[in-house]
């Protein structure tokens, strides 16, 4: 049997931690695919794409034409289109599929988190009265804070936010995570933030703003994920690679 050509959709810490395993297997020949949206991706150790597809057929084609035998969706929680796309092209081609998506955070004790369901009711919630926000969204997203232009912002992103927002008290930081606790914890105070805006990501890298919050009794007005996603789901690399071994073993 020739080696188990994959298609995996990155653009995740746990992404990046499934292709290094892969880019050791001697049985699997893999591609990673990014959507390009960061100005300096991650060194990657297996060979990589970069762009769209266009859209659900546009993916069915590549898989098709590239002879793949199984789709690893691996990006992020909150990208919902790509992940919808993969499941369109996958169930129409009748190709192997799985999705590895960390679980989310779940509030414990301590914790002073308000619901929302997205990043404009998240800005809505924070009230009318001037507070100090920390908004750790990403870039995409960040000129949602232009619906309420008397807070202040702090707004942490991997590449600038462009266009600057149209708001009169904001401060860029540019960093890409993991980040630390201690070090949240004196960024939070630096800027006297009174409020966190997250969304769910789940995962290790970006936790400690949480853990950072928790520690000084601030509010988190905590973004809820979309839906559930539609392909079988596995948390972990280990069960990616035990999933792998299931679909693929010799019988
Ligand atoms: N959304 C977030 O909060 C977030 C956070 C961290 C990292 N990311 C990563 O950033 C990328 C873009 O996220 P998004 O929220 O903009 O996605 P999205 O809204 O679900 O996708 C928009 C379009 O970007 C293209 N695309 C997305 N991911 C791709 C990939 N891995 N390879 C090739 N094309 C891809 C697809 O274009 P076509 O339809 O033309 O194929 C897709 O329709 C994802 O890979 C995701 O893992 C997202």
């Amino acid at each position: 049997m020739g080696k188990i050509r994959i298609l995996m959709l990155g653009g995740t810490s746990e992404a990046n931690a499934l292709a290094k395993v892969l880019a050791g297997d001697p049985r699997c020949d893999t591609l990673l695919s990014l959507a390009g949206r960061t100005e300096q991706p991650m060194i990657q150790l297996l060979p990589t794409r970069i762009g769209g597809f266009g859209g659900a057929d546009g993916l069915a084609n590549f898989l098709h034409d590239g002879e793949f035998d199984l789709l690893i969706d691996a990006t992020h929680p909150f990208a919902a289109r790509i992940s919808q796309n993969a499941s369109e092209a996958v169930a129409s081609l009748g190709l192997p599929a799985f999705s590895l998506q960390r679980p989310q955070w779940v509030a414990q004790a301590g914790d002073n988190w308000r619901h929302v369901a997205t990043i404009a009711e998240a800005i809505t919630a924070l009230g009318s009265k001037p507070r100090r926000v920390f908004l750790a969204i990403g870039r995409q997203e960040a000129h949602r804070a232009e619906g309420a232009p008397q807070h202040f912002y702090l707004v942490r992103s991997v590449d600038p936010v462009q266009p600057r927002l149209a708001v009169a008290d904001v401060q860029y930081i540019l960093d890409r995570g993991p980040f630390h606790r201690e070090g949240e914890i004196a960024l939070l105070e630096t800027h006297r933030i009174d409020a966190v805006v997250t969304k769910n990501s789940g995962g290790s890298a970006t936790y400690a703003k949480i853990a950072a919050a928790r520690q000084l009794g601030m509010e988190v007005l905590m973004v809820g994920r979309a839906s559930a996603p539609a392909m079988q789901t596995v948390e972990t690399v280990d069960e990616a690679l035990s999933t792998i071994n299931h679909l693929f073993s010799p019988r």
